[in-house]
């Protein structure tokens, strides 16, 4: 949710400023700006509405030239993604500053510093800040006294850069509720939202802490203060995945790349986590087993795609490990009541870490007094992962597409050795505990062979794209996935999708049911399946044409209305990881064929770090 990146640098940043906005496009990308002070000591500014190409084609025309600058994408919050509400916001011609999150109390400090004569040009919360730490200048503070005592001041989350013409050696950053990272060079330094940002001039950084405050000087001086203002050491950590992460490759979109990473995610995500025949509970982090051993009930908090993954877990929890489990929308669950039985472990699923709801969510059960909380993440060092007290960390590598892919089965996968390290200490059947180990591991093989299905996706996307709805069906761990299916047509392709358990249809939405109306159905050989089939042929004798993605082995046949894909065996436990995969194809040649911005759809960004 909005991208910042700025540089304290030996040379002209303006290259690795535009840069970075361009690798951290996927976090906001309805208008963007950059300030920089230049060699002879002027505040210069370019700003534009829409994505960083229009920012880029301003800086050809007037190019800024400085070696100390900031950046900054753009996800709306207060007011329209017009130039005037572009970042970076401005307290005269002396400062500026770069903002993402929301600052709650800014209409209060606005009025306040009208009644100074201060003038606002925009009708966002960010400008207050300019002008709140332009005035503690101006008394004659420093510009990180002047920061830390606006600071202080704030409601609401951020993570700053600023920037002053009176110190102009001097980048100031603050996070608090968003996520921040300092870039460390030879000589240089550089904040951003993240490490991809910056990965073209290094590869070593630092996490800050919430409350973290840090001014980056001319020379590569880097000083963090906490949230008291006492001087700290954070750990340098080297960044794993390599450039290539920030870079599509030979492929179209990253979500399709990140479509095709799946196989080879999966096998990092298992690795060193399977034993023989069971989980390796001691793999999953210090404290595991001991914590483990204890649980009675599990509730799951997410949001999006990472609920889905929650209520598939549900699924498994119950049947494979017996342990009662309840999953919830981060944003309900933090605003009610919430009974916790005893030995309840908490857990949270998110991609980025960052999911303001859940992040509040997991703040908030910390009160309740669960049993312990567990962080399923793929951003190591983001305040989830900080804040709970074990973690399983996906490697799925950073996922640029907006529309999450690989997060999401890597997430499945997690559950899943959850599911087996609960039911190790549960007594689960042992035999089914190794099946399903076996099972994990040839996962990535079949999911190859998927992904070889990708033409006959393709060719099947092309009844799609003139729809304006469709209906995805499926039923026990694969009601979620319809789910997910619905999802990722709605956000990448604006077509009306809604997801039901097949056996609900004809409680209402058969109904809907012509030959206008798609019907996507997930298929695999497991106990539901001849009461899925007799729920399909509900559709078919309304008329509805069904697209059906059938194990090879339940007898299915194409006839008139329907269409069946077949997909190689999988133990039915893993099914619903791999019956994921037609379905993000299917959404993506659609968007593809819809010709939408598959990466960045509309109205979406990446990091939901605002409530
Ligand atoms: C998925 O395609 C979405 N873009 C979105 O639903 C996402 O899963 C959700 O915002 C949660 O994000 P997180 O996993 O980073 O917490």
């Amino acid at each position: 949710m909005c991208g910042i990146v700025a540089a304290v640098a030996e040379r002209n940043v303006q290259g690795i400023l535009l840069e970075g906005l361009k690798r951290l496009e996927y976090r906001g990308y309805d208008s963007a700006g950059m300030a920089i002070l230049t060699n002879e000591g002027r505040l210069e500014r370019q700003r534009a509405a829409g994505k960083v190409a229009a920012l880029e084609a301003c800086l050809d025309a007037s190019p800024l030239v400085g070696s100390v600058g900031i950046a900054h994408t753009r996800w709306a919050t207060h007011g329209k993604p017009t130039e005037h509400n572009a970042h970076p916001h401005q307290s005269g011609d002396s400062l500026a500053v770069v903002h993402n999150g929301i600052i709650e109390n800014f209409e209060m400090l606005k009025t306040e510093l009208e009644g100074q004569g201060y003038a606002f040009t925009s009708q966002t919360d960010t400008e207050v800040i300019a002008h709140l730490v332009g005035r503690e200048f101006t008394l004659g503070q420093d510009l990180l006294a002047s920061v830390q005592r606006v600071l202080a001041t704030l409601d609401g989350a951020y993570a700053l850069g600023v920037v002053h013409r009176g110190e102009p050696d001097t980048l100031i950053g603050a996070r608090k509720g968003s996520p921040l990272v300092v870039g460390v060079g030879i000589e240089e330094a550089f904040l951003a939202s993240d490490p991809l940002a910056l990965l073209q001039v290094t590869d070593r950084f630092i996490y800050l802490q919430e409350g973290d405050v840090v001014r980056l000087r001319r020379g590569g001086s880097i000083e963090i203060f906490d949230a008291a203002g006492q001087l700290v050491e954070r750990p340098i950590q080297v960044f794993e995945h390599g450039d290539g992460a920030a870079s599509k490759g030979e492929y179209r979109h990253f979500m399709l790349k990140e479509i095709y990473e799946q196989p080879q995610v999966i096998a990092a995500t298992l690795e060193g986590r399977l034993g023989e025949r069971s989980a390796l509970i001691e793999s999953f982090g210090n404290g595991a087993e001991q914590l483990l051993s204890k649980v009675k009930q599990v509730h799951i908090v997410a949001c999006g795609t990472s609920y889905h993954a929650g209520l598939v877990a549900r699924y498994w929890l119950e049947q494979y490990a017996g342990i009662p489990t309840q999953v919830e929308v981060a944003s309900e669950f933090r605003y009610r009541r919430v009974v916790v039985p005893e030995n309840t472990l908490f857990v949270t699923l998110s991609q980025s870490g960052e999911t303001a709801d859940t992040l509040a969510a997991l703040r908030f059960a910390r009160e309740l007094g669960y049993l312990g909380s567990l962080a399923i993440c793929n951003v190591p060092g983001s305040s989830l992962v900080r804040e709970s007290d074990l973690t399983l960390m996906t490697q799925a590598g950073p996922e640029i597409g907006v529309a999450s892919t690989k997060a999401f089965t890597t997430q499945l996968v997690a559950l899943m050795l959850l599911t087996l390290g609960l039911g190790k200490v549960n007594d689960m059947d042992e035999a089914r505990q190794a099946e399903i180990v076996t099972a994990l591991r040839g996962l990535p093989t079949v999911m190859g062979r998927v992904l070889g299905l990708d033409g006959d996706i393709e060719a099947l996307s092309m009844a799609f794209a003139e729809k304006h709805h469709a209906l995805f069906l499926g039923r026990g761990a694969h009601f979620p996935i319809a789910l997910e299916g619905a999802l990722k047509l709605k956000e990448i392709s604006y077509i009306h999708a809604e997801a039901y358990p097949a056996g609900e249809l004809k409680h209402g939405p058969l109904a809907l049911v012509d030959s206008e109306m798609p019907v996507i159905s997930v298929a695999p050989n497991d106990a539901l399946l001849d009461k899925l089939k007799s729920n399909l042929q509900e559709v078919r004798a309304r008329g509805g044409e069904l697209y059906v993605f059938a194990d090879e082995s339940v007898g299915l046949e194409n006839a008139e209305g329907l269409h069946v894909l077949r997909l190689p065996y999988i133990d039915e436990a893993l099914a619903p990881i791999l019956y994921t995969l037609p379905l993000q194809l299917l959404s993506y040649h659609v968007a593809v064929l819809k010709g939408t911005d598959v990466d960045q759809p509309r109205n979406l960004a990446k990091s939901v770090t605002v409530e």
